[in-house]
């Protein structure tokens, strides 16, 4: 059990049930709403509904990145003004990334912004997603366009809802696990990369807790995205480019898939500014390709891949700007590479594995 305090609320990992009972309670809400997808509504709103016992009107929105959007959005508010949702009411957003970023979007614009906790139900936004304070929704096929900085009033996580996530969406989340050690902690690198390689963890309080950590830790000192906190989208201006080229296909890539072949990249970018050497790099892009498969035909796509890459929220000035490592557990950010060295790491990416 452990408790990570940020900025404004506290982030909960495995604390009684009843914590967050009191929490709800002290907040003193005039309505409590449940934001749900079918999956967590089927697999972790009974657990809710049976512990905490209080009255809540279900909103369900369908699952996946697909519908993290406006539209989306806009059905969440019908269902909040036709329920007589007041300022003073709560939204809990018990799902994944998608619902935690979307739910609390809605409820940061709903009537200039009313309460929101976070019940983050996959691994990805246990160890990332719901602490920070982004949320925002997916808008004319780029990821995140349309969003806002909006902190919760709690995030309360629970490891046994992981006990029936899919191991792909398992994999995916362990991409931000990687993250954090890159950039961040080189002890924390050494301890994942010699944990069993088949992830089947059955116990992720310590791996959760450190990443939390780390994400918290760098969010309390730019809660803005300044600075220092690009370190985060280690992997993301790739990742989000090559995520949102596959939303428009009728192929799944999931946010940790897209993310685990951005750090290939990027790390490939880093090398080629000399900021890791080659051992650093195979010893990255090995591991990460233990565990994400290469996806071939990447190359085919590179021109859309590009221009999704020039709408990237980090560049300046029409430049696609990196976050990129320093070495084993060091980041630094505002890194400007060029079309053709984006490129290579494209063909480093789809021809050093066979
Ligand atoms: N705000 C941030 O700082 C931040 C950081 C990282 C990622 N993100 C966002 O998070 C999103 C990805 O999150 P995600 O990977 O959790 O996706 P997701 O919310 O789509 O969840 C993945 C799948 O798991 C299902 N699911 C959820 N909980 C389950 C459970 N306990 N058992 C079985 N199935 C369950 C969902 O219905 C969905 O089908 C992306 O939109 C990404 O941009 C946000
Ligand atoms: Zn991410």
């Amino acid at each position: 059990m452990s408790v990570i305090k940020s900025n404004h609320y506290n982030i909960l990992i495995n604390e009684d049930i009843a914590v967050l009972k009191s929490s709800i309670e002290q907040l003193n809400p005039t309505k409590v709403f449940i934001l749900v997808d079918e999956n967590s509504k089927k697999h972790c709103l009974p657990y809710i509904e049976e512990k905490l016992k209080l009255n809540f009107t279900a909103i369900q929105v369908p699952a996946g990145e697909k519908y993290k959007n406006l539209q989306t959005c806009s059905g969440i508010w019908q269902a909040l003004v036709s329920n007589q949702a007041d300022r003073n009411c709560l939204l809990i957003n018990l799902g994944g990334g998608v619902i935690g970023d979307m739910g609390g979007f809605a409820a940061s614009c709903f009537m200039r912004g009313v309460r929101f906790i976070q019940l983050p139900t996959t691994l990805l936004s246990q160890v990332d997603a719901s602490a920070g304070g982004k949320v925002g929704i997916d808008f004319l096929d780029y990821k995140n366009m349309i969003g806002a900085f909006s902190n919760p009033e709690l995030v309360w996580i629970n490891t046994d809802f992981l006990s029936t996530l899919p191991f792909r969406e398992i994999k995916s989340g362990f991409a931000e696990v990687i993250k954090h050690a890159l950039i961040k902690s080189e002890e924390y690198w050494k301890k994942i990369t010699s944990a069993p390689g088949n992830l089947s963890l059955d116990n992720w309080h310590d791996i959760i807790q450190q990443s939390v950590h780390i994400k918290n830790e760098i969010t309390r000192q730019d809660p803005y995205e300044k600075g220092i906190r690009k370190i985060l989208n280690f992997g993301h201006t790739i990742g989000h480019a090559i995520e949102s080229f596959y939303l428009k296909t009728d192929k799944r890539l999931l946010h940790g898939e897209s993310v685990a072949i951005g750090m290939i990249c990027e790390a490939h970018l880093s090398y080629q500014c000399s900021l890791i050497n080659d051992a650093q790099l195979k010893e990255v892009s090995l591991f990460i390709h233990k565990i994400f498969p290469i996806r071939k035909n990447l190359v085919n796509n590179f021109d859309d891949i590009y221009e999704l890459m020039k709408k990237d929220k980090k560049n300046f000035d029409q430049k696609i700007s990196f976050s990129l490592l320093n070495g084993i557990g060091d980041c630094s950010f505002n890194h400007f590479c060029n079309r053709d060295a984006i490129m290579k790491s494209f063909a480093y990416y789809e021809n050093s594995f066979n």
